[in-house]
């Protein structure tokens, strides 16, 4: 995968701190781009897999991308944020930001980050927080390394997961907010070969554009659940709907597919957070609090089918779950939706075995995973079952026996959380079907 444009690159040095979902695509844009870039991760096991060329993340085209720059000598890995800095012109915090007890974005990674490259900088580094970071986090972090030669630029990052590479070669836009605008300039031009639309702005504003983006994806999609739980009351077809909104060019096609309910590493945590930001300055901001539950209500929504599916309670029974991820295309289960309503199921008294094309079903559980009933593919899943759930929409389940799931399952029940499957085709070969939105 290529950038859209050829525009030529200056190259600079480049260190990128934390090799996840944004570090490793980031890292691995720039040195793409023909940029010198160290990329220190930590964590052993994520640098171990780097080093022998394996991705610590499913994520489409990395392995490629990482593969061309380290054969070219422009990405090389490290442990060390220290080392990496060295002779770097340009330092990207891609760490963690998780969300805090009362809502707020916990900074402890960025901050000790910071801490720990403050003296190694070189002169006149630029410092750029592309972690998604509150309003004045800039500030802090240049508080927190306290050298009157080196700025803090806020650069917010809006690629997706599944599609990272894609997004990080192809952006919408690039969005660098500084106190500096030189320094924003800088920061901007590294990304040139993009051809991407470039903003200037100062860092609250840059801070806040990324919060706004992820609150208002989040609001459109608690808007479409909502709008698909009233189409099932009066009969309209959600999909259909949706289509007719759609092709309104001021609304778009994207991000309408209704589903379990919005979830993954940052929706969740970036709509709490702003929420926070908002009732910390005393803004009551009802839209969004809204959005926030009504997600909540619709993992209820999707707890509720499954239940008229198994005849009105789950308890005692076994329910199939295809999917764990908080979308397909990645391994990443941070805050999903699936997990959530699994976890309820278990609560409510079924026993849940699922399956999902990214999680080992022997070996040692993860955390996250404990009480769930793992099995090796969607046909073991389904065995016995009394409900199948289609929860992550993972495009290899359309394409299963449909005739040899409907023999193994106690009871022929789909409740289609992400309308992958063709209602019509498997009511006609027994199943009851009950989607999102949709007869
Ligand atoms: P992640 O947990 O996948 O990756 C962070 C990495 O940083 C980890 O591998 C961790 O070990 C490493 N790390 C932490 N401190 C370190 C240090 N001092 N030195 C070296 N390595 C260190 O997190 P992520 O999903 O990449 O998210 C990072 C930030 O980007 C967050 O603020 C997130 O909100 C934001 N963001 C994420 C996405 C996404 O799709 N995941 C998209 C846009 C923005
Ligand atoms: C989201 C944003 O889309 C990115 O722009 C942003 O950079 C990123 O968060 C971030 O800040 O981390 P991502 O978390 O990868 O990206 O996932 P999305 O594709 O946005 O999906 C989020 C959730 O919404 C998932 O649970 C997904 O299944 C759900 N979704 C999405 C739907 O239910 N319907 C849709 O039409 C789209």
């Amino acid at each position: 995968m290529t950038a859209r444009s050829d525009a030529r690159t200056t190259p600079h040095t480049v260190a990128v701190i934390g090799a996840g979902y944004v570090g490793l695509p980031t890292a691995a844009t720039l040195a793409h781009f023909g940029h010198s870039v160290v990329l220190a991760e930590h964590e052993r096991s994520r640098l171990a897999a780097l080093r022998s060329g394996r991705m610590p993340i499913v994520e489409s085209g990395l392995d490629e991308l990482v593969a061309e720059c380290v054969a070219s000598g422009t990405l090389s890995f490290t442990d060390s944020a220290v080392a990496a800095v060295s002779g770097a012109e340009f330092v990207f915090l891609c760490v963690p930001t998780p969300q805090s007890a009362d809502g707020s974005a916990d900074l402890s990674y960025v901050e000790a980050a910071a801490k720990e490259i403050a003296a190694a900088l070189d002169p006149g580094t630029v410092v750029v927080n592309k972690s998604t970071v509150p309003v004045g986090s800039a500030t802090m972090v240049e508080a927190v390394i306290g050298r009157p030669d080196i700025c803090v630029v806020s650069n917010p990052e809006f690629l997706r997961e599944g599609t990272a590479v894609l997004d990080s070669l192809n952006p919408d836009r690039i969005v660098v907010g500084a106190d500096d605008p030189q320094a924003a300039a800088k920061v901007g031009a590294l990304f040139a070969a993009t051809g991407a639309p470039l903003m200037v702005t100062d860092a609250t504003t840059s801070e806040t554009i990324k919060y706004a983006s992820n609150a208002f994806l989040a609001t459109k999609l608690s808007f479409v659940n909502a709008l698909a739980g009233l189409c099932e009351e009066v009969g309209a077809d959600a999909r259909d709907v949706l289509l007719g909104l759609g092709y309104d060019k001021r609304i778009g096609f994207e991000f309408l597919r209704p589903g379990p309910g919005w979830g993954g590493s940052c929706l969740p945590k970036d709509t709490r957070a702003l929420l926070h930001i908002a009732r910390g300055v005393g803004y009551d901001f009802a839209l969004l609090a809204g959005a926030i539950a009504s997600n909540d209500e619709q993992l209820s929504r999707v707890v509720s089918k499954v239940e008229v599916a198994c005849g009105g309670t789950v308890d005692g029974a076994t329910v199939a779950v295809w999917g764990l991820t908080f979308k397909a295309n990645t391994d990443d289960r941070r805050d999903s939706p699936s997990l959530q309503i699994c976890h309820r199921l278990g609560e409510l008294g079924a026993t849940v075995q699922a399956f999902d094309p990214t999680v080992e079903a022997e070996g040692e559980q993860p955390d996250d995973l404990l009480g769930l009933e793992l099995r090796a593919d969607p046909y073991e899943a389904a065995t016995g079952a009394r409900a199948l759930v289609v929860l992550t929409e993972w495009d290899e389940f359309r394409w299963l026996d449909f005739s040899r799931v409907l023999a193994i399952m106690d009871e022929p029940c789909i409740v289609d959380a992400r309308n992958l499957l063709d209602p019509a085709a498997v009511r006609r070969m027994g199943f009851r079907y009950s989607g999102i939105g949709r007869q």
